[in-house]
């Protein structure tokens, strides 16, 4: 038998055996089949005994080195297999790291936080300490110690939740005027800030809300002026409004100030010229203000004949409605995403 072409025979089927084969599984098959115990090329051995003697080393070597030859060719296609196999693994699972990473939902401050958080910011640079005080609150401290004693009229100003005889929702967040100077003891200046929430019993429309948000703001020292508070009001509401914006005070009446004042700032919407958001005035009311009253004063312990202040409240809901142009306060309270989510990044 020509063993030369036995082997050549079976090299060619091993190569197209190798090219169809495309899975480690599968080339093990073809393993075995060529040079396993059972394949034609082990088989070949058995024809050693009908060998010449002197022919005996070159034919087993012949077969020896064509077993080698076919192992060779067999694990050079393995490799093949799994490098095919790893680079198609690495296709499946690249990442792109320049890929933006994918968005996911944000949540945001609440726009009434907002506004009091940059009040707060803005007071803090001038030099204010923000004062917080309880939301139920002493008939005493909520109106009394305010110049506003039992049966005063002025008390209608601010309907009442009334819990006990004595205590109630406050209406306003100047008790924490009154508790902050009794606290100092009459000795020390007085430079606050006083965010929080109020109560009044109103029915809830869109421009009116049983529960409100307000800022108080408190001076008290030896050298308050009027003009203090004025240049103090016009900070803020550039604050919010823009640097063109101009303030003017009218006249008014709280018991707890002396004068007293209402607060306008020029229509941002037309730069004070008169337009439907302003009603054609050119101005918009923001706040109130006003000197502390010397009943005050002296009822916090303060010596009026030494010291003056001023002091000022604005309504939070109020700024945002003006700032953006919300036409309903209640958008505040009824926590709908469509509304609270337009309000994200900075305060602009
Ligand atoms: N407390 C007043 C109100 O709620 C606002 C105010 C505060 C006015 C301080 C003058 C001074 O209506």
């Amino acid at each position: 038998m020509d063993i030369q072409s036995t082997i050549k025979k079976l090299e060619r089927e091993l190569n197209e055996a190798l090219v169809s084969v495309d899975k480690i599984e599968a080339l093990q098959d073809v393993k075995a089949a060529f040079v396993g115990k059972k394949s034609e090329l082990s088989g070949l051995m058995r024809h050693m005994k009908d060998i010449p003697n002197e022919e005996k080393p070159a034919f087993g070597q012949t077969i020896n080195a064509a077993k080698q030859r076919f192992n060779t060719m067999i694990e050079s296609r393995k490799k093949a297999i799994q490098a095919k196999r790893l680079a198609r693994k690495l296709e499946q699972e690249k990442i792109d790291v320049t890929l933006p990473a994918p968005d996911f939902t944000r949540g945001a401050q609440h726009v009434l936080t907002r506004i009091t958080e940059s009040l707060e910011d803005l007071f803090i640079g001038m030099g204010y300490l923000v004062k917080e005080g309880p939301e139920i609150e002493t008939d005493e401290l909520n109106f009394e110690k305010l110049n506003l004693p039992k049966d005063h009229p002025a008390r209608d100003m601010q309907d009442s939740f009334y819990i006990s005889d004595e205590t109630l929702l406050r209406t306003h967040t100047s008790p924490v005027q009154v508790r902050t100077m009794l606290e100092y003891g009459g000795t020390k200046p007085v430079k606050i800030i006083c965010p929080g929430t109020v109560y009044r019993r109103d029915d809830d429309d869109a421009t009116h809300s049983h529960q409100f948000m307000q800022v108080e703001g408190l001076v008290v020292d030896k050298d308050t002026t009027l003009s203090d508070l004025k240049g103090t009001l016009l900070a803020l509401a550039r604050h919010l409004f823009g640097e063109d914006r101009k303030i003017r005070l009218r006249p008014s009446y709280f018991p707890f100030t002396e004068p007293s004042f209402e607060v306008d700032v020029t229509c941002a919407g037309c730069d004070g010229a008169g337009c439907a958001t302003c009603k054609q005035t050119g101005y918009i009311e923001i706040l109130g203000a006003g000197m502390v009253h010397n009943n005050v004063l002296e009822a916090a312990g303060y010596d009026s004949t030494q010291y003056q202040g001023f002091a000022f409240g604005v309504g939070v809901e109020r700024l945002a409605m003006l700032k953006y142009g919300i036409d309903d306060i209640r958008h505040f309270y009824t926590n709908d995403v469509r509304f609270l989510s337009q309000f994200k990044g900075e305060l602009s």
